[in-house]
């Protein structure tokens, strides 16, 4: 579980040339591609959603990882299954007591699940859904937009998941989204996350195979 993958965001990415920017990333050495999936109710932006996701399930075979922004998520997750998602991540902010239910329902649809929380969120809420998650993910910014700063006070976060992992014995990832940058990777990594997210830093890099690496090997 600590070996370092690093996800690029395709939130970043130019829409009306997505399966150009997957060929891309897949050569530039992404491990995973991060689909940011937004409804704008749940957060205030809208993205795409399931079919974007089997266009690009055709077009690669990196995981993808569905990072579902939405309100119900467990309307979609069957749909989501169906169309190649390896990971389906939910908020606890929008399961809330059914959080234990949905991650199970991803599971039964043979998906790793991840119950992901908010910048303010505690870390508590999780310790019970422990068991029937396969990643926990961590915002360190309010999610909704690419380009946000690092939230610093998440890296205290990140190590008490970590502890709370290792307490566990689950062989469970650490995925942290959000302001994740060449200069703050070293801190992220070093607290216990072991699925870098990173939409601007790759995007906006001019040789994207180059900062995929660097984000990969900072630090260690
Ligand atoms: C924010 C999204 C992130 C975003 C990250 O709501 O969940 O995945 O794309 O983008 P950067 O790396 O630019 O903060
Ligand atoms: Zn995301």
């Amino acid at each position: 579980m600590s070996e370092i993958q690093i996800a690029p965001s395709v939130l970043s990415a130019d829409f009306s040339a997505m399966g150009e920017e997957i060929i891309s990333l897949e050569q530039s050495g992404a491990d995973l591609l991060h689909c940011d999936v937004m409804d704008g109710v749940f957060v205030p932006n809208i993205t795409f959603g399931i079919k974007m996701v089997a266009d690009m399930y055709k077009r690669t075979s990196l995981p993808l990882d569905c990072h579902l922004m939405i309100v119900e998520p467990q309307k979609y997750v069957a749909e989501f299954a169906k169309a190649g998602a390896t990971y389906i991540t939910v908020h606890y902010e929008a399961c809330r007591e059914n959080l234990k239910e949905i991650l199970r329902l991803i599971r039964s649809c043979g998906c790793k699940a991840g119950a992901v929380i908010n910048p303010d969120t505690p870390t508590s809420v999780l310790q019970e859904v422990l068991p029937d998650c396969d990643m926990v993910l961590l915002m360190s910014v309010f999610p909704g937009f690419g380009g946000q700063k690092y939230i610093q006070s998440v890296t205290e976060k990140i190590k008490e998941v970590k502890r709370m992992v290792e307490q566990s014995g689950l062989p469970i990832d650490i995925e942290v989204d959000g302001g994740i940058t060449l200069d703050n990777v070293a801190e992220v990594k070093a607290a216990g996350a072991n699925i870098i997210v990173a939409g601007s830093t790759v995007f906006s890099a001019e040789n994207r195979g180059k900062v995929i690496a660097e984000l990969r090997s900072k630090g260690l």
